[in-house]
């Protein structure tokens, strides 16, 4: 067999121009202060324009977008017809239309438009469309063994379950997403159709879009619902089988990157249409922009509200990669799956030989060649310039937050190679997120350390790279990975963040390859070994579609809470999971509600349940306008005024987690949450409390029986600063405990000195 290597990147042309154009090359405020010259007649960009549904059509469909195209026409001074002859592949105004998620539409416009559209009565709002990024630092390739077999998949595999990922594109052909074995959908749920540029759709990929074969997209969707391939080959190694996490599930797959930028209106149009028009019941989101905004201003909430409140979807997102700082997890909404990221045990070698015989473990991307004996220089990063003089040196530098940069320049100047080494907060984190173009090793900071001390100690210090290839640990305790961490930078959230935490680092699954000559109906087998954020959510997305298959009648927050009062907190042996920058136990700022242990979550006992109703209820209670409360809440409800409706503040949210804050001023707080009933009908449950330290709890009541399945039991949690003051964050936990079932919650307590917005 021919060694698959990736086929070249097809970019269309069209494609082009529905990218956020130029956004950030203009300001829209510079623009127009210069006044009638060509700058206030530029197209500054793509906005989401949010216009008062009221008054517009009952249908949707063409009326719905006749209505819209009338609205821009009086901005534009032109007439309906014309926008709508308009394609927007050329550059016509209206890009999008939207029905279901929102009431508005994407238009591009000038900066004088905006101007006058921001002016309009029927104009709620106008957002700018931003580029997400795929939320991965890639890992090309070499051996290792994933062995993905749960005892989850005994009661399912996903069966008849649909997920729909929103990616750069996917190799249709790839054996991933073969059909063999696999039963047609249920009949009249896929209502969607099929163009993979000629490739045909089968009862595992049934339908979506894509004409890109993307590496990112074909690796997230074979991790979510990947059938299972064996003898995956990486590189010319066997390693093993390669499945997705619900290899049962069907899949639909909506391109909305551009190579990796994302526009989030273009994610917006794909959220609308898998979860109201095709018929998705999960959705899987890897990208994004590492900021934090109001919902209404948010396009992955704005969107995923009205398909998991009013569709019955499950959303599952990354937490980011923004970390290791605090307060940098991003998709906040309490209705999405916020899913943190863990270390798998594998890493993909390069050694390091001192001049004094030390040797180091460094991590790199992928296979180079050795390099022995060369002068070690160090160069702290403002030494970095066009001019540096390290012919033929290894290079050692502080990590900084572009490595690949700093690597070119390595290249450049001539050098032999490049160890980089972390600051404090990276601490002991060595897995690689940057490819780099000469012979590299990231280690940590201690390892740094040792590094210095060397080059300190001779005056000729010298230094060998050599890659050798995957490692194994022999006993895999992940630990939650360097990106993002809790809370959400909004103060008024309420609610703990990320949710849980899964399998992120140097997962292998499928990228895109070519096709054995002359046999149109064979398959694609090649793998790829990818780390990020963006390789946790799909997980998430797979085994929520096991879960769906398994208890059909459970809402997506049913889902959410068995995943995380199910998810583990200590490896087997009883140890901590470990934050793996520190080595310390990972806090739930970290990992959230722990990490995702799926055959538990088929059997949580209790969830922690909620309804369009509550989290209309929360919306309001933030505080938000009328017009953008309705903007996220598009569906189920419309016109909603929060003067009527009752509020419920973040901490009493029916969240699986608690998250509250005591100060001097507010000694205590009391929040209220519901149970269901989902195992035994009859059964007793307990409360058992690790209380935070300074701080005492109280469970009332603390004994919940229940005589019927499904059935619900309300509960209050006091918290109250016990005696002196509390210092910093402090956690612990409450669980429910019944002879079968152990419910855990994770508990934040707030000393009010994180400086939130
Ligand atoms: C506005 O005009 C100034 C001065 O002529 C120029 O430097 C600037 O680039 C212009 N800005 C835009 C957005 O056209
Ligand atoms: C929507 O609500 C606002 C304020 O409550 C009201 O003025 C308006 O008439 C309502 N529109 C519809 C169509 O109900
Ligand atoms: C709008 O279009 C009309 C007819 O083409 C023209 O007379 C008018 O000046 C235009 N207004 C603006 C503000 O461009
Ligand atoms: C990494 O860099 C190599 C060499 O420049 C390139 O061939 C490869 O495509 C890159 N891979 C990724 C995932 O960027
Ligand atoms: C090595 O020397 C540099 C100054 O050249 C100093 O900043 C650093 O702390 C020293 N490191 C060790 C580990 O000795
Ligand atoms: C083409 O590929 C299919 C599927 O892998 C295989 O069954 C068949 O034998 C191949 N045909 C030829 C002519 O190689
Ligand atoms: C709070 O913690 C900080 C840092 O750990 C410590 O320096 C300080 O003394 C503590 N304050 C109290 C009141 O315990
Ligand atoms: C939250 O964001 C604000 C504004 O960007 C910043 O000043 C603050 O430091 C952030 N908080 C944390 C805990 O990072």
């Amino acid at each position: 067999m021919r060694t698959p290597s990736p086929p070249p990147r097809v970019l269309l042309l069209l494609a082009a121009l529905s990218i956020c154009v130029g956004s950030t090359a203009l300001v829209a405020g510079d623009a127009a202060k210069n006044g009638s010259s060509s700058g206030g007649d530029a197209v500054v960009g793509t906005y989401l324009v949010v216009v008062c549904r009221a008054d517009g059509p009952k249908e949707g469909g063409e009326a719905l977008r006749a209505w819209h195209a009338s609205l821009l026409a009086t901005v534009l001074n032109t007439t309906t017809d014309a926008i709508l002859h308009e394609s927007p592949q050329q550059s016509g105004p209206l890009v999008y239309s939207y029905e279901h998620v929102v009431s508005g539409f994407a238009a591009r416009l000038t900066a004088r438009q905006l101007g006058e559209l921001r002016r309009l009565q029927w104009c709620v709002d106008a957002i700018p469309c931003v580029n997400y990024r795929l939320m991965t630092t890639y890992t090309p390739t070499l051996l290792g063994v994933n062995s993905p077999v749960t005892g989850a998949w005994a009661h399912s595999m996903g069966e008849g379950v649909i997920v729909g990922v929103l990616d750069n594109g996917i190799d249709p052909r790839h054996a991933s997403f073969s059909d063999a074995g696999m039963p047609p959908p249920p009949p009249g749920k896929w209502r969607g159709g099929c163009d993979f540029g000629g490739a045909p759709c089968n009862n595992k990929l049934i339908g979506g879009r894509s004409v890109t074969p993307g590496e990112h997209g074909t690796h997230t969707s074979s991790t979510a619902v990947g059938a299972s391939v064996s003898h995956a080959r990486l590189l010319r190694t066997d390693v093993g089988t390669a499945s997705g996490m619900a290899p049962r599930a069907h899949l639909a797959f909506y391109e909305v990157c551009f190579d990796e930028e994302c526009p989030s209106t273009k994610q917006l149009v794909a959220m609308e249409r898998g979860a109201f028009v095709d018929g998705v019941d999960v959705i899987s989101i890897s990208a994004g922009d590492d900021t934090q905004k109001p919902f209404y201003q948010d396009l992955t909430a704005v969107g995923s509200f009205s398909a998991v409140a009013s569709g019955g979807v499950f959303v599952s997102t990354s937490a980011g990669n923004g970390g290791p700082d605090e307060a940098t997890v991003t998709n906040c909404a309490p209705w999405v799956l916020t899913v943190a990221a863990s270390t798998m045990g594998r890493r993909v070698v390069s050694r390091i030989k001192l001049g004094n015989g030390v040797v180091l473990h460094g991590q790199t991307m992928g296979r180079y060649k050795a390099v022995k004996h060369r002068p070690l220089v160090y160069v702290p990063g403002h030494q970095f310039s066009d001019s540096l003089d390290v012919r033929d040196k290894i290079v050692l530098c502080d990590r900084s937050e572009s490595p690949r940069t700093r690597g070119e320049m390595v290249r450049a100047a001539g050098g032999a190679g490049m160890i980089s080494f972390n600051n404090v907060y990276r601490g002991r984190a060595t897995a690689p997120r940057d490819n780099m173009t000469i012979p590299a090793a990231r280690v940590s900071q201690a390892d740094g350390e040792t590094i210095m001390a060397y080059v300190n100690s001779t005056r000729n210090p010298t230094a060998s790279l050599q890659f050798t290839g995957v490692e194994m640990d022999p006993t895999p305790r992940p630990a939650v990975a360097e990106y993002s961490r809790g809370p959400c930078n909004m103060s008024s959230l309420g609610v703990l963040k990320p949710d849980v935490t899964g399998p992120e680092t140097s997962i292998i699954a499928a990228v895109p390859g070519t096709l054995p000559r002359g046999n149109a109906s064979a398959h694609t087998r090649s793998f790829g070994m990818f780390s990020g954020t963006s390789m946790a959510a799909p997980h998430l997305s797979g085994i929520a579609a096991v879960l769906k298959r398994a208890r059909p009648e459970w809402s997506p927050a049913a889902i959410k809470s068995a995943i995380m009062t199910t998810a583990d907190v200590t490896h087997p042996d009883g140890s901590p999971i470990a934050d793996d920058t520190t080595g310390m136990p990972a806090s739930y700022f970290l990992m959230g509600a722990g990490l995702v242990n799926p055959t538990k979550a088929l059997d949580p006992g209790l969830v922690y349940d909620l309804a369009a109703v509550d989290y209309v209820a929360y919306v309001c209670g933030l505080g938000y306008e009328d017009n953008f409360v309705n903007e996220i809440i598009a569906q189920p409800m419309q016109n909603v005024s929060c003067a009527t409706v009752s509020k419920v503040a973040g901490k009493d949210l029916n969240y699986p987690s608690f998250m509250v804050t005591l100060t001097a001023a507010a000694t205590e707080v009391e929040v209220r949450r519901t149970v269901t009933n989902v195992g035994e009908a009859a059964s007793v449950y307990t409360a058992e409390v690790v209380a935070p330290k300074g701080v005492a709890v109280e469970v009332v009541p603390n004994r919940l029986q229940f005589g019927a399945l499904n059935q619900r039991m309300e509960f209050r949690v006091r918290f109250r600063r016990d005696g002196g003051a509390t210092n910093g964050t402090v956690e612990g936990s409450l669980r429910w405990v019944s002879d079968k079932h152990s419910v855990r919650s994770p508990i934040v307590v707030l000393d009010g000195s994180l400086n939130l917005v």
